[in-house]
């Protein structure tokens, strides 16, 4: 079938027009910019050492920012195949009690690094999946966390969940201990790609789960989809969508599928179904298409919300923020992560921990913390992260806003990314003139290809391997 040369579509009320040479263009791997330098940049010379430096540099501050505070429970009962998350599958719900020993004894160390002074605003527990714990697992920890650290009365409190093994017991528990925002995953929900990536799902119980988290008082609801699954086509997945909008979450992620054989080698089993290019192009417009029409609004990077949710306003206000865990509205919070290969975060550092179970018992056990790589941000660094950060999140560089916070002069420190620049405006991404480097609408669906222009280490890097998965 002969394919159109362009295609169009309505971004949030704009109409956009995509050339298929432009999407062939910068339909390329490339990083999804939770952190800059990127984690392959890192280094394994920064070790727990280097951590507790820079936790006590963070504690020190003269003006110390908030806090934010991540774990990690990597287990599932079984493996979906198209996972690309550090996960331990396991139906022997057992190994659950070293794993969080372990994490008790990471808790009272790290605590030790944050004055009682700072307040947590934000705290998220992903995986894998949280509610592979016990009611009083959950219970447990979520007392040592409040032991070990101080909570603002307005603080974020968010989970992970999977609705084909959450329980009313543990939403109601998971509430009343203080939890008012819950992700479900659901990915999608067509009986053939459910069975081509064994995840069965039904549409009823995930509903069923959305009602009573609605019930019990989340302040916000969150379903996961992911688009580019195998067997998935536009159609199909505007079945999925409609269900998802007939469920009426605050928020959707409309994931990109990450298709990493080289990492998740049971990718590899569906891998000559998985819809790619175009193919894949058109399921997304599908998903864009629908939930904007649904009233949603697109932030950008995967991610809708309705238009009074506070991703949207922080958006409009420019306050919305990127972490590890995606758009946030919390102010820059240092990040202190904990349970396997959770990824710490601060305004010099990051730290990411053992990403293998053993390994991270091990350093615990011998009573130290279990760094396994980080990175020390250099003044380049912090500058392009500022830069990067600002088109993820607002989608315009205010050049003089970075002049003033950096003390550069804006075009001359970036005179070698011109060049790359003035393309990405010849392809209609980016608007520029004298103060500002806007996303066009057609640009917000490839922030992650602006905001490589910026990337220092990405020109550097021998393209000889692959590392990230493609931008679209
Ligand atoms: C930790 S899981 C969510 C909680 C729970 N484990 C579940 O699956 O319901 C986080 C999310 O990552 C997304 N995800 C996992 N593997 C992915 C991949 N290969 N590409 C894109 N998104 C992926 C899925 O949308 C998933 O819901
Ligand atoms: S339940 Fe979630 S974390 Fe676990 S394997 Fe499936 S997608 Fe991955």
């Amino acid at each position: 079938m002969q394919r159109p040369s362009s295609f169009e579509f309505a971004l949030n009320g704009e109409r956009c027009q995509l050339a298929l040479d432009v999407l062939n263009k910068y339909n390329v791997p490339g990083p999804r910019y939770t952190s800059y330098p990127t984690a392959p940049e890192w280094s394994d010379d920064f070790g727990p050492a280097d951590f507790e430096r820079a936790m006590r540099e963070a504690d020190a501050s003269t003006s110390p920012r908030p806090v934010s505070l991540y774990f990690h429970i990597p287990f599932c009962e079984r493996l979906c195949l198209f996972c690309g998350c550090n996960v331990v599958i396991n139906k022997r719900k057992e190994v659950a009690i070293p794993y969080l020993e372990h994490l008790r004894r990471e808790i009272e160390r790290i605590s030790q690094f944050v004055s009682p002074h700072r307040e947590v605003i934000q705290l998220h527990w992903g995986g894998g999946t949280p509610t592979y714990l016990s009611p009083a697992q959950i219970e447990d920890l979520f007392g040592c966390i409040s032991e070990h650290f101080r909570f603002a009365p307005d603080a974020e409190i968010g989970v992970e969940v999977d609705p084909r093994v959450t329980t009313e017991e543990q939403v109601r528990l998971l509430r009343r201990l203080g939890f008012n925002r819950i992700s479900l995953g659901v990915q999608d929900f067509s009986p053939l790609v459910q069975k081509t990536v064994r995840r069965i799902q039904p549409y009823e119980e995930t509903k069923a789960l959305v009602d009573l988290c609605r019930e019990v008082g989340f302040e916000s609801i969150n379903i996961d989809l992911i688009y580019g699954l195998p067997h998935q086509t536009p159609e199909s997945f505007a079945d999925s969508v409609e269900k998802v909008i007939a469920i009426d979450p605050d928020r959707i992620a409309m994931y990109s599928y990450a298709h990493v054989p080289w990492l998740k080698k049971q990718q590899r089993s569906f891998e000559k179904y998985i819809p790619e290019g175009v193919d894949k192009f058109l399921i997304f417009r599908t998903g864009i298409q629908l939930f904007t029409e649904a009233g949603y609004r697109y932030i950008g990077m995967d991610h809708f919300a309705k238009p009074d949710d506070e991703l949207t306003i922080a958006q409009q206000n420019k306050t919305l923020h990127r972490n590890f865990q995606g758009y946030s509205t919390r102010a820059n919070a240092d990040l202190y992560a904990m349970g396997v290969s959770s990824i710490s975060g601060f305004h010099r550092a990051y730290a990411q921990n053992y990403r293998d179970v053993p390994s991270y018992y091990e350093a615990l056990d011998r009573d130290r913390l279990p760094t396994m790589r980080g990175w020390w941000l250099t003044e380049d660094d912090i500058i392009r992260r500022a830069v990067i950060m600002r088109m993820l999140c607002h989608r315009v560089i205010h050049k003089p806003e970075i002049e003033a916070e950096f003390n550069i002069r804006f075009d001359e420190y970036f005179a070698e990314e011109r060049s790359h620049l003035e393309e990405l405006q010849t392809d209609g991404l980016i608007t520029m003139d004298e103060e500002y480097i806007r996303a066009t609408p057609l640009g917000c669906v490839f922030l992650r290809n602006i905001g490589m222009a910026f990337d220092a280490y990405l020109r550097r890097r021998e393209q000889d391997r692959p590392i990230f998965s493609k931008t679209l």
